[in-house]
């Protein structure tokens, strides 16, 4: 059973599960990056709750930020912190080799620049988003708003269909292309190939730099620990 305040931050116990057992690896004192979407926000919230003292958390969204702050924890700017021990984020899907997709928030961007910024990634996510195969969920790729019809024509000849996200633009003013059918069996090969178009900032495929471990948790509250096979 719930208290009033887990009910307040999450209704999902499996997000809830997973960002619990994060926030045991989180050391005090620490830079901490801290990615962003609803289970990260139950993590951010856990975090302010178990009163844990870091020093400050880089945010890779306004969002997070703004979550962050609310709760009395300072935002730090990635450019002053030099590189960070731990990023916490969570992830659309990941495949056994903790490759992911990441961007259904938006944020895969900077989420992507804190990830290579950080020596370990942690990824926290409920059961549903264990896949064998990476792109039944639509990769985002965020673009730069005048490219967005050559990016998408170049998409299609890559193999899938794009589609604009009706949304407002992302964090660095930028657009967002939703790519469908995509059936990823080489992870690193097609984040390169996206990388390449001119246009691209970047894409949600984490494959290069995936998670270094996957925190998994399920409804009944047990969580499983899935550390990145060599
Ligand atoms: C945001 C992300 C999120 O990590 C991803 O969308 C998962 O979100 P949620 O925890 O809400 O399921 O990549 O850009």
């Amino acid at each position: 059973m719930y208290s009033v305040s887990q009910r307040k931050t999450c209704m999902h116990p499996g997000k809830r599960a997973a960002a619990a057992a994060a926030l045991e690896l989180v050391k005090i004192d620490t830079i901490l990056g801290v990615g962003t979407g609803s289970t990260v926000n139950v993590f951010i919230d856990l975090l302010a709750e178990a009163g844990t003292r870091i020093t400050g958390a880089v945010a890779s969204s306004e969002a997070t930020a703004a979550r962050l702050e609310g709760h009395g924890i300072e935002v730090l700017d990635l450019n002053m912190t030099g590189d960070l021990e731990l990023y916490i984020d969570g992830a659309d899907e990941s495949n056994a080799n903790l490759e992911l997709i990441k961007g259904g928030g938006a944020a895969l961007t900077r989420e992507k620049i804190i990830a290579g910024a950080s020596r370990e990634f942690i990824c926290i996510v409920d059961h549903s988003k264990q896949v064998d195969i990476l792109g039944e969920f639509p990769l985002p790729v965020e673009v730069i708003p005048m490219a967005r019809s050559y990016v998408a024509r170049e998409i299609v000849k890559l193999g899938a269909d794009p589609e604009f996200r009706e949304a407002p633009r992302t964090d660095n003013g930028n657009i967002i292309l939703d790519c469908f059918g995509f059936s990823i069996t080489n992870p690193v090969e097609l984040e390169a190939a996206l990388n390449a178009i001119p246009g691209v900032v970047t894409n949600g495929l984490f494959a290069r730099r995936g998670a270094d471990k996957l925190i998994v948790g399920y409804d009944d509250g047990r969580i499983e620990t899935i550390d990145k096979p060599d």
